[in-house]
């Protein structure tokens, strides 16, 4: 088949990217010169996974091109793909800005029947605006289909190629089938394709990041609850996640969730159940017990130093949102290196892979930036672990002793077994457990 990807982002490139590891014929579009440019010339402008490899098989062999032209990637595809950004405006809405210029864009470059897929999360009902819209824009025929996507960043590639379930919101019969047949590569296992009407499917999207941000922020309220009392959020959650009613996923407490979407989607949500005076009252407190808990991270360190951090050296351990990707966005890292050094603290700061990301939003002013995660600890008054990368899991207890100043380690993700650490002579410190000594 002949596709076209609107967005080069961790959605599109993925998408369009496995799409045409499965024999498609598939044109990516960004407007961003830049990104098309780099990835022209063999570079990948994110980092994820398994995706490198990938899109260079494709290249090489024809069937994976990049470009700025809508108009030399639409005409003819039988399948075209919104994946553009759809972030937070201001007052929490949904910015439509992105995906209704590339609406636009499409509809004036169409030749024929097209199939017009949206995967960028929507509000719920933007089909029937996107369909109003193409309509003016042109008089070929057409049939939208929503098709929200599930990936998490860090696992991209496999959760696309296996994915648990896919979704279609779609009522045109002949673009349900060309859907299936899109995603047959991937059924194989088991038919997994549910299509449900496009308003069900938008509402889906919304409602599965929200419930699993909802799980997070119990959890993150539960270890506050184990702070107080003395329990331990790690022994809770297994004791939890054992029942099969609630599963073990999405059960871990931290300094707080982050990402491009759950807090973008939670505030959506919080917004659509607004405007139908309905109002959406456990995401709202899924968003407020997030707030709080970041808060409460900054707080124990600020305490530990009597309120005093200005001259304080801290050093920071990871600045992605979450481990395995270069994603900086809503990263609970970022607000918190920025709260660090607005009360005077000296960060320095080591991730595998968001220092690049976290220098051009931050810029050197605020905190200095190391290749190596030890030479971030030299005469350091605390270490702070925000990621829980693979490499910070089983670090030398005695390097980090030796070279900070101070003795005491935060762990906003809980890396560390209770025991190990009361065998070194550092404080640990961590979220929902007893702090050793
Ligand atoms: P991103 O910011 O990484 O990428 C979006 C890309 O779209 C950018 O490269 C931008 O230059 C490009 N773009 C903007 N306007 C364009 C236009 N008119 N034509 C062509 N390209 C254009 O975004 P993302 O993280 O890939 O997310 C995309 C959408 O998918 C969002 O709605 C998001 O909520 C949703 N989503 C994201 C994830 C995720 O893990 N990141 C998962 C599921 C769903
Ligand atoms: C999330 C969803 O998991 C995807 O299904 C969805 O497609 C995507 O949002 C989206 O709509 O964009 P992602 O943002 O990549 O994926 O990351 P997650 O793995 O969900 O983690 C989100 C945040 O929650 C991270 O900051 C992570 O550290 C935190 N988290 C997650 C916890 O603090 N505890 C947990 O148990 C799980």
């Amino acid at each position: 088949m002949k596709l076209a990807v609107l967005g080069a982002g961790y959605v599109g490139l993925v998408a369009g990217t496995c799409f045409s590891d499965t024999g498609n014929h598939v044109t990516v579009v960004d407007t961003n010169p830049e990104r098309v440019a780099s990835l022209n010339r063999g570079e990948v402008p994110i980092y994820e996974p398994g995706l490198a490899e990938i899109i260079k098989r494709n290249t090489e062999r024809g069937r994976l091109r990049f470009t700025t032209s809508v108009s030399e990637a639409v005409p003819g595809a039988q399948v075209v793909i919104l994946a553009v950004g759809t972030p937070s405006a201001p007052d929490g809405t949904v910015n439509l800005d992105y995906i209704l210029q590339a609406a636009r864009d499409v509809a004036g470059a169409m030749t024929g029947y097209t199939v017009l897929v949206t995967k960028s999360t929507v509000p719920v009902g933007f089909h029937k605006q996107l369909a109003e819209l193409v309509s003016a824009h042109t008089e070929h025929p057409f049939a939208v289909v929503s098709n929200p996507e599930f990936l998490k960043e860090g696992t991209a590639v496999s959760d696309f190629m296996g994915p648990d379930r896919v979704i279609l919101g779609a009522t045109d019969e002949r673009a349900i089938e060309t859907m299936r047949h899109l995603y047959s590569a991937f059924m194989r296992r088991s038919d997994r394709l549910i299509v449900m009407d496009p308003t069900s499917a938008e509402l889906t999207k919304y409602a599965c990041n929200a419930m699993l941000a909802a799980r997070v922020s119990f959890m993150n309220e539960m270890s506050q609850l184990c702070d107080h009392y003395g329990a331990d959020v790690t022994q809770v959650r297994v004791g939890m996640g054992t029942d099969p009613r609630i599963g073990p996923h999405f059960l871990y407490a931290s300094l707080g969730y982050g990402g491009s979407c759950f807090p973008k989607d939670v505030s959506a949500l919080v917004s659509m159940g607004r405007a139908a005076n309905i109002p959406m009252r456990m995401v709202e407190a899924t968003e407020m017990a997030n707030a709080g808990q970041r808060e409460r991270f900054f707080e124990r360190v600020r305490h530990h130093f009597d309120g005093k951090l200005a001259d304080k050296r801290i050093a920071v351990w990871g600045l992605a949102f979450k481990a395995r990707t270069d994603d900086i966005r809503e990263s609970a890292a970022i607000t918190l290196v920025e709260r660090l050094a607005g009360a005077g603290a000296h960060v320095v700061a080591h991730d595998p892979k968001a220092m690049d990301n976290a220098r051009k939003r931050l810029g050197e002013r605020t905190l200095t930036l190391v290749d190596d995660e030890y030479a971030a600890l030299d005469e350091a008054d605390a270490l702070v672990i925000c990621t829980e990368w693979q490499a910070y899991r089983t670090p030398d207890f005695a390097q980090i002793k030796e070279r900070m100043k101070g003795d005491i380690i935060f762990d906003g993700r809980n890396l560390y077994d209770l025991e190990w650490m009361a065998e070194t002579e550092l404080t640990y410190v961590s979220i929902g457990r007893p702090s050793v000594p």
